[in-house]
């Protein structure tokens, strides 16, 4: 994988295909067919637009069948000069590991599969925290516990896993989000108790950002850090002064199309070059 470069490089997959054809979250019960293809069209064109302000969009083209091909926040895993691709639970998204796989090896990628009989759902459940160095790693819907120790080696990087309890945030990129200057954005009753524990006693209080079930159900946590921007669906007035507060400048952009999936800002996104030793 080439160097870091120093504008941040972010995949995308325009939304083509995009729309709700089956129920793989709590979200998507009763979206099935439900989704407005010019409006989802014109939010993933303003998502976009932010993103370019501070990073370089690269594209995946989109495939007819694949309607979660969007969420490229599932694509994998990138960091130390590695991509760890991901491994679908749901057959329903299985068609899209091939794509990714090609995407990956024809830019340079080396591509490592996550461990025979382990499920892997890539940066949807691996976030990086820059000013810890270590990767948060959600299990318990998608991605297994077995997967925190195989990306500690793999990727030379301290993995903290972490235990999902609430099915509607399935990913823990729907609960979570570690912002610039250690700061971590987060819905605490999203996660188990021992997970919650975990989480406070490696993030001291005033870096903590935690959110209410109102805030976190407009996946406010599911937001871009680009720099001091933050990108996501929808901020309260309470989040925004406090984040405001802390120096950040909120983007608010409407991603409602998208959340019919369940999925907003942060899964359609993926950081090719995540600052990784
Ligand atoms: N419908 C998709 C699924 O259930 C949404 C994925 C959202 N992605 C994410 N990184 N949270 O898999």
């Amino acid at each position: 994988m080439p160097e870091t470069p120093h504008r941040k490089k972010i995949l995308m997959c325009p939304p083509d295909y995009f729309g709700v054809d089956y129920v793989i979250n709590p979200w998507m019960e009763g979206q099935k067919g439900r989704t407005e293809a010019r409006e989802a069209r014109r939010q993933w064109l303003d998502l976009k637009a932010l993103i370019e302000r501070q990073a370089e969009v690269l594209l995946l083209s989109p495939r007819s069948g694949l309607p979660d091909l969007v969420f490229t926040a599932n694509a994998g895993l990138a960091g130390s000069g590695k991509f760890v691709i991901s491994r679908f639970r749901h057959p329903e998204r299985r068609g899209e590991e091939t794509l990714f796989r090609d995407w990956f090896e024809a830019h340079g990628f080396r591509v490592i599969d996550p461990p025979e009989g382990l499920f892997f759902e890539g940066a949807g459940d691996a976030l990086h925290d820059e000013t810890r160095k270590l990767f948060w790693v959600g299990h318990g819907f998608r991605s297994d516990a077995g997967l925190a120790p195989f990306l500690e080696k793999a990727l030379a990087t301290r993995a903290v896993p972490l235990g999902l309890a609430d099915p509607r945030y399935y990913h823990l990129d729907t609960c979570l989000c570690p912002l610039p200057g250690g700061f971590l954005l987060y819905y605490p009753g999203a996660f188990d108790p021992a997970s919650r524990a975990t989480i406070e006693a490696i993030v001291p209080d005033d870096k903590r950002v935690p959110v209410s079930a109102a805030e976190a159900a407009d996946f406010c946590c599911n937001a871009v850090a680009l720099g001091q921007t933050v990108i996501l669906n929808a901020a309260s007035p309470r989040l925004r002064d406090r984040l405001a507060q802390e120096g950040f400048v909120i983007e608010p952009t409407p991603l409602t199309e998208f959340m019919k999936a369940g999925g907003a800002a942060k899964c359609l996104t993926l950081d090719l070059y995540p600052n990784t030793p």
